[in-house]
């Protein structure tokens, strides 16, 4: 992030530690976060959460956790009417809450959590949970440069953190990464499908096609190229690709449907709102 410097809070309460917010702590652990200056409120720890709460000293579901520097909300959205009034004494007036809560607004959570002020809502993607994830997020205008460096450190743990000037843009970044792992793992599907249509077995075509979905991300990981870039130096003209790709990128193809997609599911992002 420009012009802020990240670091971790240096005090955290984590609400949820489910499978993302499960996740998320082990990065923060790996990165330096203060298990003694960390607390877990989670009414039902899975064996794992409950032997890493024990193994490295973090506080699970203490009596009163102290007020943090950072409190990050992980739990189901439609929990969160019932979990406001215990999770309002944690917010103290200098915290900053960071909430990953699906279709829940900044003033969704003001209104639920009156203490809560400086408010980063973000939208992560289900590769967070191995640290490759990509997440938008969109700060209250009472998020200090500070605090701001604090969700930036927090989020980056998952990986890629795009900041939104405008809020309602995370709709869009919902309709594009944060569902966006169910079209790759499509893609991979109809792949090994169509390969069982051209003759392979059932079992080589699944393995091709999802080795060539991971190996052309890790690729395009791997390499500052353009994704367009990319498809074209593999793209001869007159080729076996280039005889595809007229089909997939005709007027109706890949492209318009993806677009129509995208355009769907935004859509839908802002009906669940609320
Ligand atoms: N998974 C994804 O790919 C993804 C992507 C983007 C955003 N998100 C968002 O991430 C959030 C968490 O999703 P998840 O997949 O990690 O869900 P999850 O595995 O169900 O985790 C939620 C955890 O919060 C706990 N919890 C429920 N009520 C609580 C309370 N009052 N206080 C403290 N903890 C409470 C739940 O416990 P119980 O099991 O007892 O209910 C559960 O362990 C959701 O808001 C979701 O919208 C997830």
């Amino acid at each position: 992030m420009s012009g802020t410097q990240s670091r971790l809070p240096a005090s955290l309460t984590l609400v949820g530690a489910g499978k993302m917010g499960g996740a998320m702590l082990s990065g923060w652990l790996a990165g330096g976060l203060d298990p003694a200056r960390t607390a877990i409120v989670e009414p039902a720890p899975s064996p794992e959460i409950a032997e890493l709460c024990a193994a490295r000293g973090l506080a699970l579901n203490p009596a009163a956790p102290p007020a943090a520097e950072a409190v990050v909300l992980a739990i189901k959205p439609q929990g969160l009417a019932a979990a406001a009034p215990a999770l309002a004494p944690l917010i103290a007036p200098g915290s900053l809450v960071v909430s990953i809560l699906a279709g829940k607004t900044i003033a969704d959570l003001k209104a639920r959590l009156p203490g809560a002020r400086a408010v980063v809502r973000a939208m992560p993607n289900l590769p967070a949970s191995i640290g490759r994830g990509a997440t938008g997020a969109a700060a209250s205008p009472e998020v200090t440069p500070a605090q701001r460096g604090l969700a930036d450190a927090l989020l980056s743990a998952s990986g890629l953190v795009e900041w939104l000037d405008d809020e309602g843009l995370i709709d869009a970044v919902t309709a594009v990464s944060g569902s966006g792992p169910a079209y790759v793992f499509l893609l991979a599907e109809a792949l090994a499908e169509a390969g069982v249509a051209a003759g392979l077995s059932a079992e080589i075509a699944g393995r091709l096609a999802r080795a060539t979905v991971a190996g052309s991300g890790a690729l395009l990981d791997a390499e500052a190229t353009e994704a367009a870039q990319l498809r074209r130096n593999v793209t001869s003209p007159g080729g076996t690709t280039a005889a595809a790709l007229d089909v997939l990128m005709r007027a109706d193809g890949m492209p318009a449907l993806l677009r129509e997609a995208v355009a769907a599911a935004k859509r839908r992002a802002g009906e669940l709102a609320g």
